[in-house]
Order: structure tokens, then C-alpha cells, then sequence
């Protein structure tokens, strides 16, 4: 195991109707005036922003709004907020929404404080300073809730690109799982998908004897194998919802990925993908991992074949283990379908003769020189490989 530091002081509030108490979190994390900054309409629809409202008039907490967060949020509505945060002079930022809703909110944090340009955070600067932020999770998936990380699109150029640091990790965020049973079931299966895809990034790692991480890995996949099936079929099953929820949050605090190498080469070719086609991120997911996992996995077979052993109930076999590997992809990727996710670019929406210019932003766009992947190392040619399998 590799030395690390882990700092992840989140307070989770998690249950039915904890979302009345958003108010008194606030308050007590400090915030007096508050930027309640939600996404397109189904927080309204739901009467879930009225609930937030009321809870911030009961402590005697002003607020002003910023609604309007698209999936796979944009540069021009984080201006827009830095702006509107100066003017009424907000010490406080409250995501009511999904991963899109917090990322946004957190690109504000650190934009309201910083006289230059946001985007310098999202292009490699160190993020020094950020208004605090807490959520109200509508959505089991991009693990932001509980993430030092952010990922917004520029409009100019659609470059799709993160920030991170501890610093906007959020105070507080409350995880309510009766909130998700709002969601359309793609969404649900985006979703699962990418806290799968969370897990997979970590799993795939050049660190030997990590058992204590590898097994935690794989009980949350299994978890995820076990519930995802059961909430598609069964969408108002509160159980199902929040061990979904809570294995979002665990996938993506980084509790599973300390003292480990790392891949996320899988989420660099998807973000690709979501930022020219404006796909989900999860879908995305679906159809990037098969392709990245059957070209990686040669470099160590051991690897995927020990996933598909414990994990997806392949029977290992000694003499041949890059076929019990194999196995194990094909039947991740059925699970996937299973779900509702697509298998290819055509399913998604994305085009054949588009690889040159995605391969182009995914090597060079924001600085990047070349290569991407911490598993392997993957550069434009086999870039180029991983998309053509996937068409
Ligand atoms: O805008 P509304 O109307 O709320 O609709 C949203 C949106 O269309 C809808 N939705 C959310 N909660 C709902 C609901 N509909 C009905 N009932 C509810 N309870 O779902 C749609 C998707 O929402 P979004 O926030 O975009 O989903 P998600 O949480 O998957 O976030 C995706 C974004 O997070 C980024 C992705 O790249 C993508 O931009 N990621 C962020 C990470 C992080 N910050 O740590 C890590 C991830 O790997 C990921 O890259
Ligand atoms: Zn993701």
C-alpha cells in the first residue's frame, strides 16, 4: 500500500425528510445568506425546493436562487452565479440537484473569492480559497456529494474538464433516497453506472496487496449488482434507493481508492463523449468501460480475472485466465444493457467520423500532452483503437 493522507470532513445527514432540516445545517455551518442554485425542473416539480425554502425561513437564513443547471453544467451559468453571489454578498452555497447541480455550485465557490477566471481552476491551477458548499442529493450517481471534485464544460471549444481539492469538498450534504424515486429509470441506470464506473477506476490499479480497498470495492459492485435490477423493476423500493445512495457516496469519497494507483482513463474518453453529444455521463460510462477494459486487459489479466471471480461469478480458469477475464467484462456489460444503457455509439448518439477531433481534445485539449490513463498508459493511437471499438 502506498502512503496517503485522507481528509473527507463531509457531515452527511441521510434518511426520510432530512431534507426539512437543510436550514439548520446551514446555519450551523455557518452560512447567513445563501445561494440556493438548483437544475432544469424537477426539484420545483416535486415541491423539494419549497421544502428547502421554508426550512432556511424557519432558521432566519435570506437566500437568492439561480435555477437552471443543465446535465454536464456549462462555464456561462458559473459566471453568471460569481456575479449574482458579489452583488447580494452570499457567504453560502446550497446544491439542490444531482452531480451537474453541486459541480456548478462548487466551480461558483471557488469563482466567487478569485479575481481571476474560474476556468484557471478547471486548466491545473490550485484551488486556495472557496465559499462553502452543502447539497441536497435528488440523484444516486456522480458521487459529488461527497468529492473534492467538480467538472464543468466551457462552452467555447465544449471543453469538458475537473477541478479538485479538499477545499470543495461539501459541509454537509443530505441524502434522502425517497428523493430518487423521482428519477426516470435512464437515469437511474446512469447512475449506477457511473458509481460502478467510480469503483472500476480504482479497482484497476498497479498497487500490489491492497486487499483492504480491493475488498471494499468489490462488496459495494456486488451491492450495486444485487439493488440495481431491484430499482429498475421496482422504482418506489426505498431500500434498494439508499444502498444505492450510499454506495454512490462511498464509491467516489475515496475511501476505496487511498494508498492505490488509479486509472480514469475510462471517465477521460467518456468525458469526451458527454461534452460533444451532451450524452449522460453514466450512458457514456456503458460504452466507454467494455472497450477500455478489453484493450487494457492484457497489462494485467490477474486483475480483471480476479473481478469477474469474486464479483460477476465467472469460474476461474488457471490455464486460461484471460478468458475467465473476458467473461467478466462481457458480463458487466450485460448488466449494464440489463439496466437500460446503451452498448454503442450508435445507441448513444455519437458518430464514427467525430473520433479524430475527440481523440484530438482527449490527448492535447487544457494542456494534456499526449497521454491519458494511470493503469495504462493510453495515447492518441490507442485512443483512436478504444473509440473504433465502440462504434
Ligand atoms: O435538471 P433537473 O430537472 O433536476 O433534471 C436532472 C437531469 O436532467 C434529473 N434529475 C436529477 N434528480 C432528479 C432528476 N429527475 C427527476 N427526479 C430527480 N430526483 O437527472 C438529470 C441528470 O442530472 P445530473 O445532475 O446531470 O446527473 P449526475 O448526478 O449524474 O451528474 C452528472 C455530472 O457529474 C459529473 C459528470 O461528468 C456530469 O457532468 N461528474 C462529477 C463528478 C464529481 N464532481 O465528483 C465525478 C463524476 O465522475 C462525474 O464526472
Ligand atoms: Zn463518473
Amino acid at each position: 500500500m502506498e502512503n496517503f493522507t485522507f481528509y473527507s470532513p463531509t457531515f452527511f445527514a441521510f434518511g426520510k425528510d432530512t431534507e426539512n432540516e437543510a436550514g439548520a445545517y446551514v446555519k450551523q455551518f455557518g452560512g447567513s445568506k445563501v445561494l440556493i442554485h438548483y437544475g432544469g425542473s424537477s426539484a420545483k416539480k416535486s415541491g423539494l425546493l419549497d421544502r428547502v425554502k421554508s426550512s432556511l425561513e424557519k432558521e432566519g437564513v435570506g437566500y437568492v436562487e439561480l435555477g437552471g443547471v443543465m446535465p454536464n453544467p456549462r462555464s456561462g451559468l458559473v459566471y453568471k452565479g460569481i456575479e449574482l453571489c458579489r452583488q447580494e454578498k452570499v457567504d453560502f452555497i446550497l446544491a439542490v440537484g444531482g452531480g451537474s447541480v453541486i459541480d456548478s455550485s462548487k466551480a461558483i465557490a471557488v469563482g466567487v473569492p478569485y479575481d481571476g477566471d474560474f476556468w484557471d481552476f478547471y486548466s491545473g491551477k490550485t484551488i486556495e480559497k472557496a465559499l462553502p458548499v452543502g447539497t441536497v442529493l435528488t440523484i444516486a450517481a456522480a458521487g459529488s456529494e461527497g468529492s473534492g471534485d467538480s467538472v464543468i464544460t466551457k462552452e467555447e471549444g465544449m471543453l469538458k474538464r475537473g477541478a479538485g481539492s479538499n477545499l470543495i469538498r461539501p459541509k454537509f450534504s443530505i441524502l434522502n433516497p425517497a428523493l430518487t424515486q423521482t428519477l426516470p429509470p435512464y437515469q437511474t441506470a446512469a447512475g449506477i453506472t457511473d458509481i460502478m464506473a467510480h469503483l472500476y477506476e480504482r479497482y484497476l490499479t498497479n498497487t500490489k496487496e491492497v486487499e483492504v480497498t480491493d475488498r471494499m470495492i468489490e462488496a459495494l459492485l456486488l451491492t450495486l449488482k444485487h439493488e440495481g435490477p431491484r430499482v429498475i423493476a421496482d422504482p418506489d423500493n426505498y431500500e434498494a434507493r439508499a444502498n444505492i445512495m450510499w454506495a454512490g457516496m462511498i464509491a467516489h469519497n475515496n475511501s476505496c481508492g487511498v494508498g492505490r494507483s488509479q486509472d480514469w482513463s475510462s471517465h477521460d474518453i467518456e468525458h469526451e463523449l458527454s461534452a460533444l453529444y451532451d450524452c449522460a455521463h453514466g450512458a457514456g460510462l456503458a460504452v466507454t468501460m467494455p472497450a477500455v477494459f478489453r484493450y487494457t486487459m492484457e497489462h494485467d489479466v490477474m486483475r480483471f480475472a480476479q473481478v469477474a471471480v469474486r464479483v460477476w461469478g465467472v469460474e476461474m480458469d488457471f490455464a486460461h485466465p484471460e478468458v475467465t477475464a473476458l467473461e467478466g467484462i462481457r458480463a458487466f456489460q450485460s448488466f449494464l444493457i440489463g439496466l437500460g444503457m446503451p452498448k454503442n455509439f450508435a445507441e448513444l448518439g455519437a458518430k464514427e467520423e467525430d473520433i479524430p477531433q475527440l481523440v484530438k481534445t482527449l490527448c492535447y485539449g487544457n494542456g494534456r500532452t499526449g497521454s491519458i490513463g494511470g493503469f495504462t498508459t493510453l495515447k492518441e493511437e490507442d485512443c483512436t483503437k478504444i473509440y473504433q471499438m465502440m462504434v
